[in-house]
């Protein structure tokens, strides 16, 4: 990850490879904006206006390199439904065109403090956030398998500067710029979990993972093994993990910072290292990014590791079952019964529909906590992706104030969630005729009798389910988004907790 530090002044005062300006389309806005950040350039940057190359239009860019210096204008666009993640792309859009040139440093320039009020509108701390979460995000690149990493080729940028020209404002600059990068370390951390292959992050070296993260930042980490998660009667994941050569894992994390006797939430990550769909096995397309199964796992790692960082004064609980989904040959048969800890018996027709298996058991094991809520995190469906694509995260659950919660969050980051009903005409759909539930209801509805299944094991605890099948790994990279795992949950999660606390 690039430095990133505070400054305040105009380019001359500035020393940059690239200076970065964000400039929004309204035009006294425009003009207030050339006039304070760079007036130098008034007359070319006038110029372009005029000839129609640049008029601060979002997702438009142009570079110009003059006697001043090399500067990147990106357009901020109008009022704008999409408030500051308008801001996150134009820092990404930034770097893009910054890395164009031989540019170690680039000073990224914050909008006018009035822009901000008037257009995202959020506070000037948060912009400065969106800003380094933008920049930073887009430059990550998965490199721990290559000789060459991105970050060392020659004329890479090293070094974010984020400036200010409003006087008054360089101690909520550094405030914002540090919970940034924060935030980026965290889903750093969750995208580098899920990118990395299943042969190198099995059940035990997430576990690992998790224990490091824990002993570097005081989290209670307790690792179940084998003979504990058959001693706690884990019956989902002892079924899953039966076509394995690996021994399963159960990661139970405890935040606790201020020690207090405070009711916790409980966080699920559903830890399918790999996923080939067991004895019901997928096709070999299907196959491919199976590796980001966890991602429900990293997710729930890179949160913990965010709120032990900025030290929220609340208490939170991981559980992480985890295992990978395999066709050893004592695999897990379709059409065998299984018993919860519980004791419900399930019907496996589809050993492929083992996500809600392994985070039955993770459920059960939260009761005892009393937690205030559960949230479980996990790619469960191939049907939430078709109803929702990348672009947002299928959420399910039973109270309410939760879901609006997650909502707020959910919009302020940008991870965005959309609920799909828990009507009770779903839960017929998972009846079997000779065990307590079956796996898997009929073709329709996939994602929404994937969660009635879990909604079984959470007793009448607050629970929300959020399916991010589709949002947890993308094809096609996005402005600050590279392809392949996204770290999608880190920000919302956070966000959401910094909400509750
Ligand atoms: N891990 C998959 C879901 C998935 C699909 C994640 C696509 C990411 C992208 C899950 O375990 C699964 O296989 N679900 C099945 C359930 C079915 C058998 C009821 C599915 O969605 O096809
Ligand atoms: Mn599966
Ligand atoms: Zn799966």
């Amino acid at each position: 990850m690039p430095k990133c530090t505070g400054q305040y002044g105009t380019p001359e005062r500035i020393q940059a490879d690239v200076y970065a300006i964000p400039i929004p389309s309204e035009t006294t806005l425009f003009d207030k904006t050339v006039k304070q950040i760079c007036p130098e350039l008034r007359n070319l940057i006038s110029a372009l206006r005029e000839n129609g190359d640049f008029s601060g239009k979002a997702d438009e860019t142009v570079t110009l390199a003059t006697e001043e210096g090399r500067f990147v204008l990106v357009g901020l666009g109008d009022t704008d439904a999409m408030g500051v993640e308008r801001v996150r792309r134009a820092a990404a859009q930034a770097m893009k065109e910054a890395a164009k040139f031989v540019a170690p440093v680039v000073a990224l320039y914050c909008p006018l403090e009035e822009i901000v009020r008037k257009i995202l509108p959020v506070s000037f701390e948060e912009t400065a956030v969106a800003m380094v979460e933008g920049a930073l995000l887009s430059l990550y690149s998965y490199d721990a398998f290559r000789k060459k990493k991105a970050d060392q080729k020659k004329g890479q940028i090293r070094e974010v500067m984020i400036v200010t020209v409003d006087e008054g404002y360089q101690s909520r600059l550094k405030k914002g710029i540090q919970e940034a990068q924060i935030m980026v370390e965290a889903v750093e951390l969750a995208r580098n979990l899920a990118n990395a292959p299943a042969n190198v992050v099995d059940a035990d070296a997430l576990a690992k993972e998790a224990a490091t993260i824990g002993k570097k930042l005081g989290i209670k980490t307790v690792i179940l093994k084998k003979t504990e998660i058959v001693a706690n009667k884990m019956g989902g994941l002892l079924a899953v993990n039966r076509g394995s050569e690996k021994d399963p894992r159960f990661i139970v994390m405890e935040y606790n910072d201020k020690k207090q006797r405070l009711k916790p939430y409980v966080l699920v990550g559903k830890g399918i290292t790999f996923d080939a769909g067991g004895l019901s096995i997928k096709p070999a397309s299907a196959m491919e990014d199976m590796k980001t199964d966890m991602s429900g796992a990293a997710a729930v790692l890179g949160t913990m590791y965010a709120i032990a960082k900025l030290k929220l004064p609340i208490r939170v609980i991981a559980l992480i079952p985890a295992t990978d989904n395999m066709t050893g040959g004592g695999a897990l048969c379709p059409g065998d019964i299984i018993t919860m800890s519980d004791g419900t018996t399930v019907e496996v027709r589809n050993t492929d529909a083992e996500g809600r298996l392994i985070l039955a058991d993770a459920l059960l094991y939260a009761q005892r906590y009393k937690p205030a809520a559960v949230i479980d995190i996990a790619t469960l469906t191939g049907a939430v992706v078709v109803a929702l694509a990348s672009h947002a995260t299928g959420m399910m659950g039973t109270d309410e104030e939760l879901k609006e919660t997650l909502q707020v969050a959910g919009d302020a980051t940008y991870e965005r969630v959309w609920e799909l009903p828990l009507f009770d005409e779903y839960a017929k759909m998972m009846e079997s005729d000779i065990a307590d539930l079956k796996n898997i209801g009929g073709r329709w509805g996939g994602a929404v009798t994937a969660a009635m299944f879990l909604k079984h094991f959470t007793g009448d605890l607050p629970w929300i389910h959020l399916d991010i099948a589709g949002t947890a790994s993308i094809e096609k990279a996005t402005d600050y988004q590279p392809k392949g795992a996204t770290g999608i949950g880190v920000r919302l999660l956070t966000r959401f907790l910094q909400q509750m606390k």
